[in-house]
């Protein structure tokens, strides 16, 4: 056993609700929470903050290692980036930062970089690690694997929902389509792509609520950590 508890690594495409999920899983065992696409997403923030280049591997390690990367508890179990002490969190959600965080997760290098500091954050366990290679590349050891599903259409009806409870216009057919497109780039790509790990307990929570999402990944950790 981890000095801290278990890794469990909670891994899916996007708008499955592994945040959400995760979250409520790490405040329930007292466990941190780390996610991170938003490591990936702070990185190509910076760059298009900076003019450079999403696809020019060389210059986002040079502006990766140029400044200092934390990771301080916010609120709740959720760890935050900061980046030189700056803490980013509207700044990561907006399309143009999803859209260039696909982009820049492509790159070996950046992978790399990635890797490096999630093992940190996350080798001492007690920890809810949620992203896309978690289980097959951050952590192949987890104690806990879990990939989340669901089919690209319940992932559009979930965010039309939560976009239009925030007073925002939301376009079905428009999401589905970025859904769409974010899920090939994030399966495609020749490096660690998205992809359940063999051991992993694959959950389709198409047709289940949050709660019994949550009720089964807690029911999984009691058996895999024996408390
Ligand atoms: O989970 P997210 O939407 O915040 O992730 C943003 C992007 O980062 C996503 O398009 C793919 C990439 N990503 C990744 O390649 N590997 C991870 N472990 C997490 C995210």
């Amino acid at each position: 056993m981890r000095k801290n508890g278990i890794v469990i690594a909670l891994d899916g495409p996007a708008g499955v609700g592994k945040s959400t999920v995760g979250k409520r899983i790490a405040s329930e065992v007292n466990y941190k929470f780390v996610s991170t696409g938003k490591m990936y997403r702070a990185l190509a923030w910076k760059a298009l903050q900076t003019g450079t280049a999403l696809n020019d591997e060389q210059a986002l390690l040079s502006l990766a290692d140029s400044v200092s990367w934390t990771f301080p508890r916010g609120e709740g179990p959720e760890a935050d980036v900061a980046l030189d002490g700056k803490v980013l969190r509207g700044e990561l959600i907006t399309e143009e930062v999803s859209r260039a965080s696909s982009a820049v997760a492509v790159l070996p290098g950046v992978r790399s970089l990635m890797k490096t500091m999630q093992q940190k954050a996350g080798a001492d366990g007690g920890v809810v690690m949620e992203g896309r290679d978690i289980g097959t590349n951050i952590f192949p050891d987890a104690e806990l694997k879990i990939f989340l599903d669901a089919s690209a259409e319940a992932r559009a009806s979930r965010r039309v929902g939560q976009l239009k409870a925030q007073g925002l216009e939301a376009d079905y057919n428009e999401i589905l389509a970025f859904i769409k497109k974010r899920d090939y780039q994030d399966s495609t790509r020749k490096i660690n792509p998205l992809k359940k790990a063999d051991d992993a307990v694959y959950l389709d929570s198409t047709n289940l609520s949050q709660d019994q999402v949550v009720e089964r990944i807690i029911l999984l950790f009691r058996k895999a950590a024996g408390r």
